[in-house]
């Protein structure tokens, strides 16, 4: 397997980037017009994967809990949130400018392209210091770069006709949460611990949009804010069944060493972090494993001083190690009562939790997670190029797009008319396709582009005995099995409950 991470970075990701837009994965948005960068759009197959995805994390994340809640919240919300959640101040990058094309950068990113040193966090004047002791100039024009400043990411707007009125597009969906703290718990009439999670589009303004779903202006998220009594830090009753997984975690010494993650238990990680925080850390494994990433290309860092967020009070971010290098995909803050104190005094209302007489402010654990990045991973993952004549994508049978897909064997005889009917079967159950046009050999290659797990041919002798073959994509293996059965089996390959070969007779 660590071979195969290796490889990882031989992949050419620009063909992954190009079959995904030639079968409908994801676009560039708005491409007619030559579109905005970080701005992309999931076509019929990328918007299938990414539902599944969410639709898994969900049975994986919050359907297991008695106590988690889920939202829905607007988008665009008003100045007095962002200057209460400390965005409006704190939420900056460093940019700079070149003297002579007026090209805008990044800076830590310049900085980390031009050394391989990792900067996030460091401050304007240690940038400009490191730009110009390194002479590191404008990658575009070779020109002279300014001084570094800060550029604020949230992205405004002026809502309604009076000028003035100054909105943001939010940039995590966790604030719509925090304000409707009160809301939720007079609703739910929820005990701590308990969570509220929501799944929605964020947005930044970044300054160098790059690395295709990395860094966007508009995103997704999935995120979980678990609300937990500050005098039980250590409580999480679901904690025991994931106490043994085992977590690398790049500590903030190994970091400054350049040095390897470390293995804990997550029982041994809950010594150095709130246990809700160890617990998704160790779920979040899991889950990532079980949508085909290895666990080697997983780590989790605790992140340094000057990086952690401002409402935090540590995070140790789960990284996944992409084609280019380690990249965040989930944010793990302990946000402690940040939100709600800063909320709670801005706004006037108390934000207090009462029990056994005394009133408590929550504190936050929160895993962050992004989907286009946890796309992007699945991607990367499950792409295959091994010598079949096509490429094609593995994805785990339940997050994949379409599950199965039915081929008329010839367009003659009634033989399409009984794939229909058998089409018409599995379409009410499943994702299916329909495909009858070119060879078979053809369709069984695009069914492999889009990481169709199982394809079903309808043959003549299926009009004698009511049987078809279907083939597994990952061997191109082949059973014969009864069509009376076949929503039953593919349910059970789609969960993994049977291996391929107990869904019918081997066909050799
Ligand atoms: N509520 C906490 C929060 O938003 P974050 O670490 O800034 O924390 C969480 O973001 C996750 O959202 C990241 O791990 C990443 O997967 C995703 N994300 C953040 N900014 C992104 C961007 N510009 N483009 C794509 N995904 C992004």
């Amino acid at each position: 397997m660590i071979e195969e991470i290796a490889t990882m970075e031989k992949v050419d990701f620009d063909r992954i980037v190009d079959i995904a837009k030639r079968r409908g994965i994801i676009y560039q948005s708005s491409e007619i017009y030559g579109g905005i960068s970080g701005f992309f759009d999931y076509g019929p197959v990328g918007f299938l994967l990414k539902e599944k995805l969410v639709s898994s994390w969900r049975e994986f994340f919050l359907r297991p809990e008695e106590n988690v809640f889920e939202v829905e919240t607007c988008t665009i919300m008003p100045e007095q949130v962002f200057k209460a959640s400390g965005h409006l101040k704190d939420f900056i990058d460093p940019s700079t400018q070149c003297r002579k094309c007026n090209s805008i950068f990044r800076a830590d990113n310049l900085v980390e392209d031009a050394t391989g040193q990792f900067v996030e966090g460091a401050d304007a004047s240690e940038l400009s210091k490191m730009i110009s002791d390194k002479q590191i100039r404008c990658p575009k024009c070779g020109g002279e770069l300014g001084d570094v400043k800060v550029f604020h990411l949230m992205l405004g707007t002026n809502v309604g006709p009076v000028e003035g009125n100054i909105a943001y597009l939010r940039p995590e969906t966790a604030q719509g949460i925090f304000v409707n703290f009160r809301n939720i718990l007079v609703s739910t009439r929820a005990k701590l611990p308990f969570g509220v999670a929501q799944v929605g589009t964020s947005y930044r303004n970044e300054i160098s949009p790059r690395q295709w779903l990395m860094r966007l202006r508009e995103f997704r998220q999935m995120e979980i804010e678990m609300f937990i009594d500050p005098r039980k830090i250590d409580y999480c009753p679901n904690f025991e069944r994931f106490s043994n997984v085992k977590l690398r975690i790049l500590s903030r010494e190994a970091q400054k060493m350049n040095g390897e993650p470390a293995e804990f238990t997550a029982e041994e990680a809950a010594k150095i972090m709130p246990k809700y925080q160890a617990y998704f850390m160790a779920k979040e494994l899991l889950w990532y494993s079980s949508l085909g990433v290895p666990e080697e290309a997983i780590r989790f860092r605790h992140m340094l001083p000057k990086e952690t967020p401002h409402y935090s009070k540590g995070n140790f971010d789960m990284e996944i190690k992409y084609d280019f290098g380690w990249k965040e995909v989930v944010g793990n803050a302990y946000r402690t009562d940040f939100d709600l104190k800063t909320h709670m005094e801005s706004s006037g209302k108390d934000l207090t939790f009462a029990e056994d007489g005394e009133k408590v402010l929550p504190h936050v654990i929160e895993p962050s997670f992004g989907i286009d990045r946890t796309v992007y991973a699945v991607l990367l993952y499950c792409y295959r190029d091994d010598g079949r004549g096509w490429e094609w994508f593995a994805f785990p049978p339940g997050i994949a797009p379409y599950l199965c897909a039915v081929l008329p064997l010839v367009s003659k005889d009634g033989i399409p008319e009984k794939a229909r009917e058998i089409y018409s079967m599995l379409r009410h159950e499943f994702d299916a396709l329909f495909d009858q046009s070119g060879s078979i050999g053809r369709r069984y290659a695009r069914c492999d582009e889009i990481g169709v797990p199982f394809c079903i041919t309808i043959d003549y002798r299926t009009l004698e005995d009511d049987t078809v073959t279907i083939r597994n994509r990952d061997d191109c293996s082949q059973v014969r099995a009864g069509k009376k059965d076949l929503v039953v089996t593919l349910r059970k390959l789609m969960a993994g409950q049977i291996p391929f070969s107990a869904a019918g007779d081997r066909v050799v």
